[in-house]
This record gives structure tokens, sequence and C-alpha cells, in this order.
């Protein structure tokens, strides 16, 4: 006998849930406290800041707040690098209000760099025009940023936290969506608890551990995605995943990140014969566009040649203190990064494609809306700006919040009895043998360079996965990888973030968005499977 799911005890006059977030990351965690004093619940995999790839965020947040930058110039850097298909009237919402949401992140007490005189301190990146990206401590802005949400948040009564609980199902009527079901412990518990809600926000993050070496945490598995393409949400740009040149390639997982501050600093990249690989490769060599040094970085390391960060140099004895964070990484390694080079790889980093978004982070399902790096708002196109992946989570988590408080109207005025729920099993369980088949998978067969062959056949073995597994957790992260390698065998061409071997130039005919929904992304698999296409 399947086991009945938990109704969570009733928490409001009717016993449904008013708002509910999934994803306890940036996006999350700041739509939740913008939604105050109105009572919310955040339904997070593992501890707040823990399971979010927003803490380990090095760069900062993108905004044109210094002399001489304009909205103008940080939106034409956005549609530069989104290679021809970002959604201008998203990206230009975007860039226009990120000089607000940084002041709100001061107002939760965000220590951002500032001058002697208090003006805001930014630093340059590649494919950026101006400096403008706003940090904390030179490499420390995603941890800084994440502490004092965090602290924000248990000083917010409205606002009550449910750690170490997995989504794994939105409930739905029709077209719309009223609660969801998760599953406590980390997802290992036996019983599920539902949650009834009128509205109900998704925020679980992006899909880097779907492939073997990526800088996420152990959460960003797509389940988030999964779940909402399984409810019938219309899924946009699957197919344009992330890879960032620079993990610190000393066998990790996840991997850390030098962040891309270095090469933006100077810093070199160099094989195992000392040759700077990037000069003849494209004429910004290291600044090129990060697809094109992730390319070039994977072509050394699969020769076996190597490839290294040299920032001997340009950083040096500095190092320590205006990257702490990469230092601390080295050190762990036995590395001196003001002394020897740093050995790099790509790594899955970042999620262009995801749950499709309006400007008030409205799904194509009644009653669910999302943020953060689990939608496709079309503000990054094929291939995201550095540093646009925090802004895009605060702008729009503060629109959905305006949003829901404009169309919803608020019942509730008792405070919660129990603010928190803080599971003993709060950690990730280490992958099983389908998992780690899975992210072989996507990383030979969908990962930095694919092929009509390759993606065939990882289409192949994932749908034999799906014949295999019994887990719904599971069932969410394979919709998601099905969605991505259904999404590049159909691009044929390359563009951004999508690199093909037989279709290695971008083409006109493809100069849009992908929109998918699980039913054509099914139907494509049998014509695939069938052997029609
Ligand atoms: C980095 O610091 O290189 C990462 C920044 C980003 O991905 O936006």
């Amino acid at each position: 006998m399947p086991t009945q799911p938990d109704l969570f005890p009733p928490q409001s006059r009717d016993g449904v849930d008013d708002v509910v977030i999934i994803g306890g990351g940036l996006a999350g965690l700041f739509c939740a406290l913008k939604l105050a004093p109105r009572p919310v619940t955040v339904i997070a995999a593992a501890p707040i800041g823990k399971g979010a790839s927003s803490a380990w965020a090095q760069a900062g947040i993108a905004a044109a707040v210094s002399p001489g930058d304009t909205v103008e110039k940080h939106l034409q850097d956005t549609l530069i690098a989104g290679d021809g298909i970002v959604d201008e009237k998203i990206a230009r919402l975007m860039v226009s209000e990120a000089s607000d949401r940084i002041h709100d992140l001061l107002e939760y007490g965000v220590p951002f760099d500032r001058d002697l005189e208090g003006h805001l301190l930014t630093s340059r990146e590649a494919a950026h025009s101006e400096h403008r990206v706003v940090r904390v401590k030179g490499d420390m802005a995603g941890r800084k940023i994440m502490e004092a949400l965090i602290a924000a948040v248990h000083k917010t009564p409205s606002i009550r936290l449910m750690e170490g609980y997995v989504a794994e199902e939105l409930l739905t009527s029709g077209r719309f969506v009223s609660g969801l079901v998760a599953r406590p412990d980390a997802g290992l518990a036996a019983r599920t608890v539902t949650f009834p809600a009128r509205a109900v926000v998704m925020a679980a993050g992006g899909v880097g551990h779907l492939y073997q070496i990526t800088t996420n945490p152990a959460e960003a598995r797509g389940g988030g995605i999964g779940m909402a393409a399984r409810a019938g949400a219309v899924i946009a740009d699957p197919e344009f995943v992330q890879f960032h040149p620079t993990g610190i390639n000393v066998g990790l997982d996840p991997t850390p990140l030098a962040t891309e501050a270095l090469r933006g600093e100077g810093c070199t990249l160099l094989n195992d014969a000392g040759e700077r690989f990037m000069m003849k490769l494209h004429p910004d060599a290291e600044l090129a566009p990060r697809d094109v040094v992730a390319r070039g970085i994977y072509a050394e390391v699969m020769s076996g040649r190597g490839a290294w960060l040299d920032c001997t140099k340009a950083v040096g004895e500095h190092f320590k203190d205006e990257f702490p964070t990469v230092y601390g990484y080295c050190q762990a390694a036995g590395i001196d990064p003001a002394k020897q080079p740093i050995p790099v790889v790509p790594a899955a980093h970042y999620f262009m494609g995801g749950i499709l978004t309006d400007a008030d982070g409205r799904t194509s399902l009644d009653g669910l809306w999302a943020c953060g790096e689990v939608t496709s708002t079309g503000a990054h196109g094929a291939n995201r700006l550095a540093s646009n992946s925090l802004l895009e989570a605060v702008v729009f988590a503060g629109r959905i919040a305006n949003d829901i408080s404009e169309t919803i109207p608020d019942s509730r005025t008792n405070p919660w009895k129990d603010r928190s729920d803080m599971n003993a099993e709060a950690e990730t369980a280490a992958d099983n043998a389908a998992m780690v088949r899975l992210r072989r998978i996507m990383t030979e067969k969908v990962g930095v360079i694919r092929d009509g062959e390759g993606l065939a056949q990882a289409i192949s073995e994932i749908a034999e996965l799906e014949k295999l597994n019994t887990s719904v957790r599971f069932g969410n992260t394979l919709t998601t990888a099905k969605m991505i390698a259904v999404g590049a065998i159909l691009r044929e061409e390359s563009r951004g973030g999508h690199f093909r071997t037989d279709f290695p130039e971008a083409r006109e005919a493809w100069k849009h968005r992908t929109f998918l929904t699980l039913a054509q992304a099914n139907d494509a698999v049998a014509k695939l499977l069938a052997g029609e296409s």
C-alpha cells in the first residue's frame, strides 16, 4: 500500500498556506523578505545557504553604478553576450532595476565594498565594457550576500523555514497550481508532506550537478525544472548550459571556482608548454566570451596539454588579500597561486534555460511563479554575461513579490506558531549508481562540445534510465536532463553556450529562443527512438 502523504499541520484559517517558496538561495530568500510581513513558507532541500549556488558566487552583482557607466551600456553588453537571442525588453528591465535592488541589499545589511568617500567599488569582468561588478571583500560576494539575507530572514517573523524538505511534485488542477508535495530528511524520509498554497514560487536553482565537473552544489540537479515540466509548464532554451572556463582542476566535486575577475586583472592562460593558447583563438584572448574560453581550455585539457591560470605576475603577492576565497581553495590543494599557476578545467556553472517566465515571474501555469536560475526569463539569451545572475535573481524575485501582493489578497493575520523545522537528515546523500551514470552521459555527450550522434545516444540512455527509475526526485532530474538533450539535438547550429561540431556556425534560421513542453520533448524522443529523425 502506498503511504498517504501527511498534510502539513494547517497554519492558516482554512488550512491553505498562503505563499510557499521552493528554494533557500538568493532568489527564494529575497522574495520572502520582499513579501514580509505577509506569511511565507520557504522549503529548502538543505539548510539555507548550504545547498544554494548563490553562496558560492565570487564576483558579485553587475549594476551600472560607477561614473561613466549607463544602463544602456550594461544592456548592450548583455545583448552581445547573449549572442542574438536575448529578450531585450526583459534584459532592459533587469539592468534598469539593478541600482534599486543593490540598495535593497544594502538595507538588508550586505557589506558591499566602498571607497574612502563611501561610493560603491566596482570591478571589471570579461565582456563588460565598464567597471560594473559590485563586490564584497574581493571575491566573497555570494557568501556575504547570503549571510546578510539569512540573518534578515531569521529576524523576520513572517518567514517560516522548512529545511531539509525536498519538493517533489506540484499539485495541479488543470492549469492551476494549488500547492506541492515535499519529502523531509533531505528527500530520504518514507513519508511525504503536502503543502496546499495560494501561490507557489519556484526558486529551486540550476542543473550543474547533472555534470561530473561543476561549480554547483549537489542540490543543483534540475529538480525544480523537471517538476514544473511534469506539471505542464513551458521550458525555454534548455540547450543552453554555461561552462565556467576556470574550475580549479584538483579532482574535487563540486569543483572550486577561480573567479573570472582574475582574468579581468590580467591573469593569463597557459598550457603545459607555457603557450598562451587563447591568443590564437580570439582577439580578446583570455577576455573572450566565456564559451570561447571554455572551449579553448577544454581543447587543451582533452589533448593532454593541460591548462593553467597564471596569476603570478598580474596578482602575485596580493592574491591572499584580493581573492581570499580562491586563495583558500588553492591552499587546501597545496597550491600557492601567488607563485604557481592554478590547474583549470571548464565546469558546468549556470543554466540559461529553465522555466519560461514573464516580466513578473509568472510561468505558463496559473498559481506558479519562478525566479533565479530555475527560470529562463530571456535576459541571458544563449550565454549569460558574468555577474548578471545574482542581479536577475533579485530583480525578478522582487517583481514576483509585488505581483503576488497586488493579485492575491493576504488572508492571514496570525504569525507562525513554529517558525522553523530543520530535519535531522538535512544533508543531501551521495550520488547513487543511476545519478553517477547520468552525470557521465551528460558530461560526455551533452557537455562543452556536442554532436548529433552523441546527443541521440544520450537521449536513448536517459530513456533507459527513465524506464528503470522509481524515484520521484530522480524522475524530475531525468526530465530536466532529457529536456536539455532534446533542446540540444533540435538546435542544429552553434550559438553561445551550445556548440555542435556537426553544425559549428550560428544560423539565421535559429536566431530565436526554444520553447518546449515535456509532451513535445517526449514526442521528439519517441520519434528519435523509432528512427524517424
Ligand atoms: C565568476 O566569479 O567568475 C563567476 C561570476 C558569474 O558567473 O557571474
